[in-house]
């Protein structure tokens, strides 16, 4: 039998009610900030990766699924949904729109990544991306928003770490002193280091090699260096995050895993697993990285498999919308009569099962109390003939007589 790819995953029916449970009170979160969705294709050309997310970063160093199309174009599967998105953003004019730009996005992502808990080759991020305002208080909407999707789902126990990685300006003078510290042991470091050495030194603070992470202990950060500027940016987002009483702890040590960040940047982690379930951050060079007009923007996403985990933990008993009504004919005639009130009362968004098989009494009252319906009607010869039928709350046993009428029956269920 054929198998899945490694790092693949079915989502099934056992589960994917609890996906759609979710994603509709995340949805519902985010559309109260009046986000808006959008969706972004599956491939792009590969250059708008290695520009947007970086040519020193694992993700396009190490974990992209990049093939030549049939026409000889570089292509790749998206590893993630911030470059696909401001791709659109220019591409469609959207600097046009009123101000600031608000999109989210539910989308598959791929990242040909070493298989372990909590990280897929194929997973899914519900992300958002707010695009035009450089202002503290667009990090703080934003974060508040990311802080208001663990309330709505139930989830407590989450932490947030928040840092600034500073801005083009103040990140040289950085980048000169981690030189001199990582340049001492520079000999010690993986190969894919030594290739970030000169290029892009904070990617080796990523590094997710033992060895590296040991040489890295105690090295120069970010947060010491930052400009005037981007020091008065970040205390004022920690300013109104401590006054809208959101706990948070600095952490110094966040540089995330993409080059595109600028000033703060932010994670939500799992306390239980220790894994980050939401990251994101402040991207202000990235629109013009892309050819657009200098245009500062902040997002985030959040790994669907990982938030899943947290709410199925969270809310064990979240249960699957029952079968509203189970229709039980026999014959011909009693059939059709099913058929018609079924399809009247699905157009009212009920859900009803009936016999497709045509099942014996027996077998269709074991198929009704397997699938759990909420109500039974069973349609006879005498119903048929009488017009009316006794309609049965399984739950209660309690019985009532209806005439085999739709909308009579949905003021029964
Ligand atoms: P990221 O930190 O690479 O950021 O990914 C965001 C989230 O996706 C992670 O925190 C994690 O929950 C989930 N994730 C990442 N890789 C995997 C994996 N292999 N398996 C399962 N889950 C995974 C971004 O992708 C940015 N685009 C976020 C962003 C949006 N920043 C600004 N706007």
């Amino acid at each position: 039998m054929i198998q899945k790819p490694k790092g693949t995953r079915d989502l099934l029916p056992t589960e994917s009610y609890r996906w759609q449970e979710a994603e509709r009170k995340v949805k519902e979160v985010l559309e109260s900030y009046n986000f808006k969705e959008i969706r972004v294709p599956v491939f792009e050309y590969t250059e708008l990766f290695q520009r947007g997310v970086g040519e020193t970063t694992d993700v396009v160093q190490k974990e992209m699924y990049t093939f030549d199309d049939k026409g000889g174009r570089s292509i790749t599967l998206r590893p993630e949904g911030t470059a696909g998105v401001v791709r659109a953003y220019l591409e469609n004019g959207m600097g046009s729109m009123p101000s600031p730009v608000k999109l989210w996005y539910n989308m598959g992502m791929y990242r040909y990544e070493n298989v372990q808990k909590g990280r897929l080759r194929e997973f899914h991020q519900i992300g958002a991306e707010l695009i035009g305002s450089s202002s503290y208080l667009a990090d703080v909407d934003v974060i508040l928003m990311a802080n208001q999707i663990f309330k709505a789902l139930n989830i407590p126990n989450i932490q947030l770490n928040i840092n600034s990685i500073g801005c083009p300006k103040c990140r040289s003078e950085y980048q000169k002193k981690l030189r001199e510290f990582i340049g001492k042991n520079l000999d010690s470091y993986c190969d894919t280091c030594k290739t970030r050495f000169e290029k892009n030194p904070m990617r080796i603070l990523d590094c997710k090699e033992k060895r590296c992470k040991e040489f890295n202990v105690g090295a120069p950060m970010m947060i010491d260096y930052l400009c005037d500027e981007c020091k008065e940016h970040f205390e004022k987002v920690k300013e109104s995050l401590t006054a809208l009483n959101v706990k948070f702890e600095i952490d110094s040590g966040i540089v995330r895993g993409l080059d595109y960040y600028t000033k703060t940047v932010f994670e939500f982690i799992d306390g239980d697993s220790g894994l980050t379930v939401l990251g994101g951050g402040r991207y202000d060079g990235l629109v013009q990285e892309f050819g657009g007009q200098p245009t500062p923007a902040v997002g985030f996403a959040t790994g669907v498999e990982r938030l899943m985990e947290m709410y199925n933990v969270n809310n064990p008993d979240a249960e699957e919308k029952k079968v509203d009504l189970y229709i039980l004919s026999l014959g011909n005639e009693e059939s059709k009569k099913a058929f018609e009130i079924s399809e009247k009362l699905r157009s009212q968004n009920l859900k009803i099962e009936r016999d497709i098989f045509e099942r014996s009494f027996k077998a269709q009252m074991k198929y009704a109390d397997k699938i759990g319906a909420r109500n039974l009607l069973v349609i006879g010869e005498e119903e048929l003939k009488t017009n009316s039928a006794k309609i049965k709350n399984m739950a209660t046993g309690e019985e009532k007589e209806v005439s085999l009428n739709a909308d009579e029956i949905k003021n029964l269920l």
